[in-house]
């Protein structure tokens, strides 16, 4: 939903990279606690579950935009953990989207400093009121 908001407002990120990549870039955890090999290990994961989502109508030239997609989505699935992570527009918004759903864990666990876009930022009010809304 974070990532979705920013979206809204970034007409120049590409929503089914972000939006794929946002929802999936966890899924190499098998744990909460520290991981830096947790975007790799999710690569192959997140490729898998792309194949599935995928619409087999679309045509071919969406089909071939399609595995654009998934190499956008692994690069940025692959190098998420990483200082320095947030090359491209694309990445910068999934990474400021994890970034402020550290919201979850109290309202100032959110470093702006750490945040890539000044929307971002100014968007910090609005997920700590969106949070208290799902029980945070
Ligand atoms: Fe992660």
């Amino acid at each position: 939903m974070i990532a979705g908001k920013i979206l809204a407002e970034m007409p120049q990120a590409n929503p089914a990279v972000v939006m794929c990549a946002s929802t999936f870039h966890d899924v190499g955890r098998i744990n909460d606690g520290a991981d830096l090999l947790h975007g790799f290990r999710g690569v192959p994961r997140v490729l898998a579950i792309m194949d599935l989502i995928r619409n087999p109508d679309y045509p071919e030239p969406v089909t071939g935009a399609w595995d654009v997609v998934k190499g956008k989505v692994a690069n940025i699935v692959a190098n998420h953990c990483f200082p320095g992570f947030g090359i491209g527009l694309d990445a910068q918004v999934v990474g400021d989207a994890d970034k402020l759903d550290f919201v979850r864990m109290g309202p100032n666990k959110v470093d702006p400093s750490r945040l890539a876009l000044d929307l971002s930022r100014e968007l910090i009010p609005w997920v700590v009121e969106l949070i208290k809304d799902y029980g945070g």
